[in-house]
């Protein structure tokens, strides 16, 4: 794991972006499939493409996207649907189409069969390229709680008290937070060829300790990442305030910092 400390999450944003940029660029005439997320803590590397786009021409018109997760029984066009969340923040002001975005369809009529259709419609795709992922306060990642198989796919789940709980923020009240979801597995995201997740304040701390130094495990569903060859982690002070390591991770990105410029 690669892991960046920042001062801020705006800086974090640009790092983000930095990634997102190199795969863009990278990918070949077939374009990049990006795995976004929603929830507040990609908003800044959101932004931060924004402007790339509006002010120097960075383009995602050959790219596709795929959602991590969607809610049961939400339609696109719900107010709090994580589709209609990623158009108003992220879509509608770049020039990726619309039509490139998937997400599973929360009013699918079985979305067993829909939890499966997706992780096929991944794997038609080539595999994301690049997968960014925020993490919950009890370690989730995408909606896999507490407890979720390392191996897990696309699956109908349950939400947990204290993810409702930390969404109903979203919501005129706790009672109207969507109870299941649809979300990709830990072993779908593992597929991803790179991974970025970005955390910020205090309430992450815990989370992002175990998910860097912690021993892997369901109880805390983010470490499966310390399987995976190519992750990076963006937290500011306050998520990274219970590393017990970070001097290490600051010396050890002044190092690789050092090496790529000798490189160039
Ligand atoms: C969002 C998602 C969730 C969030 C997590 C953190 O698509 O899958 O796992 O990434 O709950 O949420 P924020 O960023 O709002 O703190």
């Amino acid at each position: 794991m690669e892991i960046h400390i920042v001062d801020s999450a705006e800086t974090g944003g640009i790092v983000v972006a930095d990634l997102f940029e190199e795969v863009l660029r990278g990918a070949g005439e077939q374009g990049a499939v990006l795995g976004l997320a929603t929830g507040s803590s990609p908003l800044p590397a959101y932004a931060e493409l924004i402007r790339r786009h509006r002010e120097e021409g960075l383009s995602f018109a050959s790219a596709r996207a795929f959602l991590l997760d969607e809610y049961v029984g939400l339609p696109d066009e719900h107010e709090q649907s994580y589709h209609r969340f990623i158009r108003e923040n992220f879509i509608d002001h770049i020039d990726l189409p619309e039509s490139a975005v998937q997400s599973p369809r929360g009013t699918a009529e079985d979305p067993v069969a829909e939890a499966r259709a997706y992780d096929e419609r991944i794997r038609e795709a080539g595999g994301v390229d690049l997968q960014i992922l925020g993490i919950g306060s009890n370690g989730h990642i995408a909606f896999n709680e507490p407890g979720s198989s390392l191996g897990s796919r696309t699956r109908v789940v349950g939400l947990t008290r204290s993810t409702i709980a930390d969404n109903s923020r979203y919501f005129d009240s706790p009672e109207e937070v969507p109870q299941r979801a649809l979300s990709q597995g830990l072993g779908t995201i593992l597929e991803a060829r790179r991974i970025v997740l970005t955390a910020t304040g205090e309430n992450k701390a815990a989370a992002v300790a175990q998910l860097v130094e912690g021993g892997i495990s369901a109880r805390w569903p983010a470490t499966v990442l310390q399987m995976h060859q190519d992750v990076t982690v963006v937290v500011d002070e306050a998520a990274a305030s219970g590393l017990e390591l970070s001097e290490d991770y600051r010396h050890a990105r002044t190092l690789r910092i050092i090496e790529r410029g000798n490189a160039r």
